[in-house]
C-alpha cells in the first residue's frame, strides 16, 4: 500500500517534516501520520474523525460522493438482488462468495448455533417488561462471555471463528427472546429445518396457539434488511467494536459495547426515531411547518433518517430500502400506508429545499427501514435490535480483522488540553 508520493508539513521558525502517503485499492490516499508526535511533539486534531482512516480494511467500500457501497468488493445492489443474508455473513468473514458446498456447511453450522444456553433465559426476568429491548440487548448479549469460557482467547482463530457462528446464530434468537419477553409471551425456540430469516420471523410472531403462517415475501423483504444493514465500514459502533477489541476484550463484551453505541439516536437509534418523528408529523400538510423547525437551528430538531457523515449523496440502501416498502406494502394491500405517503412526500419537500440540498443531506438507511419494519409487524422499540442482528456480522468481520492486523494497537487518542494549568491545593479552611 506504500507509495513513493510524501506530505509535507511545514510547521514553526522553517521546519519541515515529511510523512509517507499509502494508497489502498480504491477510495482516498492516507497521510502516514504515525510519526507525528515523535518528530514533531505535536497531535494531530480531529474530533469526531472526520477525517481520520483508523486502520487499514479490505471488507467494506463507500464511496459517500457516488452513494456508492461495496462489501469485498460487491456492490450492495447485485447482492441484495442475488444473494441472501447467509450468503453476505460468508463473504463478510471470508472474503469470498461461497460455492454451493461452501454455503451449505456456513448454513448448516449456524443453523445448529442458534439456541442459547437455557439458563440465559433467566436473566430476562431481571428486566422490566417495559425495560427498551436496547437495554435488554446490552445486557444479555455482554453476558454471553459468562457461558462460553471454552472460545475467550481472541488470539486463537478457532476460537474467533466458533465465537463468530455463536453470535451470528444466537443474536436473532436472543433478540426474539427480547420482543416475546416485552410482549409477556413464550420463548419461540429456533427450528433447524427453517432459513434464518423464517426461524427468526417465526420466533418472533408464533404462539403456542396455532401454526405460524410463512408468508415467503415478507421473509425475503427481512432478508434484505439485514443484507442492506450487515457492514458499513468504520462507522460509530464498529469503530466502539474495534476500540473494545483492541484492549484484548472478549468479542461477546465487545458486540455489547457495538449495540450500547448503535443505540443512538444520531446512529442505529435512528430508523426509531424517523417512525416517531412521521407520527409526530402526521400528515404532508404539517410538512411546511416541520422543516422551518429543522431550519430553525435552536429548535434542535432533525429530519431523521436524512444526512450522513459520509454519503453526501442518496444512500444506496435507503433506494433498496424504498422499494422492499413497496413490495411488502403492496404484499400486505397497504398500498395507502399513511406513514409511506407521508415519507415519500416528505423527502421529496427536503431534495428540493435548499437547506438539504445545500448541506447534501439525502436519506440515509433509517428513513424506510422503520416503515418497512411496522409493516412487518416488527414494533418500533425493536428497529434499532432489528439493525443490531443485521451488523452483528460486520462487528465480527471488523473485529476479527482487527485482531489478525499485524498493525493492530490497543486504541488510546490524544487530546488538546484546555484545563487549568498546573496549580496547588489550597486547604479547606482557607478556600
Ligand atoms: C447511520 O456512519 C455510518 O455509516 C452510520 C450508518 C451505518 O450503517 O452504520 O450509515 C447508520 O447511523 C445512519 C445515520 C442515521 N442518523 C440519522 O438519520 C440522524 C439524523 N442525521 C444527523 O444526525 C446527521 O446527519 C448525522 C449524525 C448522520 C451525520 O452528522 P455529521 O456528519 O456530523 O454532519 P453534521 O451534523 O456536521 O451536519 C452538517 C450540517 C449541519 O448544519 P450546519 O451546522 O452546517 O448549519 O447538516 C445539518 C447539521 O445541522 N444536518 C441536519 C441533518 N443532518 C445534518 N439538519 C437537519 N436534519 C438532519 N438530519
Amino acid at each position: 500500500m506504500s507509495s513513493d508520493k510524501k506530505a509535507v508539513l511545514h510547521w514553526g521558525d522553517g521546519k519541515s517534516t515529511e510523512f509517507p502517503v499509502l494508497t489502498g485499492t480504491i477510495g482516498p490516499e492516507v497521510v502516514d501520520i504515525r510519526s507525528l508526535y515523535g518528530k514533531t511533539g505535536m497531535f494531530t486534531y480531529d474530533p469526531g474523525f472526520m477525517s481520520t482512516a483508523c486502520a487499514t480494511s479490505r471488507i467494506t467500500y463507500i464511496d459517500g460522493d457516488e452513494g456508492v457501497l461495496l462489501y469485498r468488493g460487491y456492490s450492495i445492489e447485485q447482492l441484495a438482488q442475488s444473494c441472501d443474508f447467509l450468503e453476505v455473513c460468508y463473504l463478510l468473514l471470508n472474503g469470498e462468495l461461497p460455492n454451493a458446498k461452501q454455503r451449505g456447511e456456513f448454513v448448516n453450522t449456524v443453523t445448529r448455533h442458534t439456541m442459547v444456553h437455557d439458563q440465559l433465559n433467566r436473566f430476562f426476568t431481571g428486566f422490566r417488561r417495559d425495560a427498551h429491548p436496547m437495554a435488554v440487548m446490552v445486557g444479555v448479549v455482554g453476558a454471553l462471555s459468562a457461558f462460553y469460557h471454552d472460545s475467550l482467547d481472541i488470539n486463537n482463530p478457532e476460537h474467533r471463528k466458533i465465537s463468530a457462528f455463536r453470535l451470528i446464530a444466537k443474536i436473532p434468537t436472543i433478540v426474539a427472546m427480547t420482543y416475546k419477553y416485552s410482549m409477556g409471551q413464550p420463548f419461540v425456540y429456533p427450528r433447524n429445518d427453517l432459513s434464518y430469516s423464517e426461524n427468526f420471523m417465526r420466533m418472533m410472531f408464533a404462539v403456542p396457539a396455532e401454526e405460524y403462517k410463512m408468508n415467503p415475501v415478507l421473509v425475503r423483504a427481512l432478508d434484505r434488511i439485514l443484507i442492506l444493514h450487515a457492514d458499513h465500514e468504520q462507522n460509530a459502533s464498529t469503530s466502539t467494536v474495534r476500540q473494545a477489541g483492541s484492549s484484548g476484550a472478549n468479542p461477546f463484551a465487545c458486540m455489547a459495547a457495538g449495540i450500547a453505541c448503535l443505540w443512538g439516536p444520531a446512529h442505529g437509534g435512528a430508523n426509531e426515531a424517523c417512525l416517531n418523528m412521521l407520527e409526530e408529523i402526521g400528515d404532508a400538510s404539517k410538512i411546511p411547518e416541520f422543516i422551518k423547525q429543522v431550519k430553525d437551528k435552536n429548535s434542535n430538531v432533525k429530519l431523521m433518517g436524512f444526512g450522513h457523515r459520509v454519503y453526501k449523496n442518496y444512500d444506496p440502501r435507503a433506494k433498496l430500502m424504498r422499494e422492499t416498502c413497496h413490495e411488502v406494502l403492496n404484499e400486505l394491500g397497504l398500498h395507502d400506508d399513511r406513514l409511506f405517503k407521508l415519507a415519500i412526500a416528505l423527502e421529496k419537500v427536503a431534495l428540493e429545499d435548499e437547506y438539504f440540498v445545500s448541506r447534501k443531506l439525502y436519506p440515509n438507511v433509517d428513513f424506510y427501514s422503520g416503515i418497512v419494519q411496522r409493516a412487518l409487524g416488527i414494533p418500533v422499540a425493536m428497529f434499532t435490535c432489528i439493525f443490531a442482528l443485521a451488523r452483528t456480522v460486520g462487528w465480527i468481520a471488523q473485529w476479527a480483522e482487527m485482531v489478525g492486523d499485524p498493525e493492530n494497537k490497543i486504541a488510546r487518542p490524544r487530546q488538546l488540553y484546555a484545563g487549568a494549568p498546573r496549580r496547588d491545593v489550597v486547604p479547606l479552611e482557607k478556600r
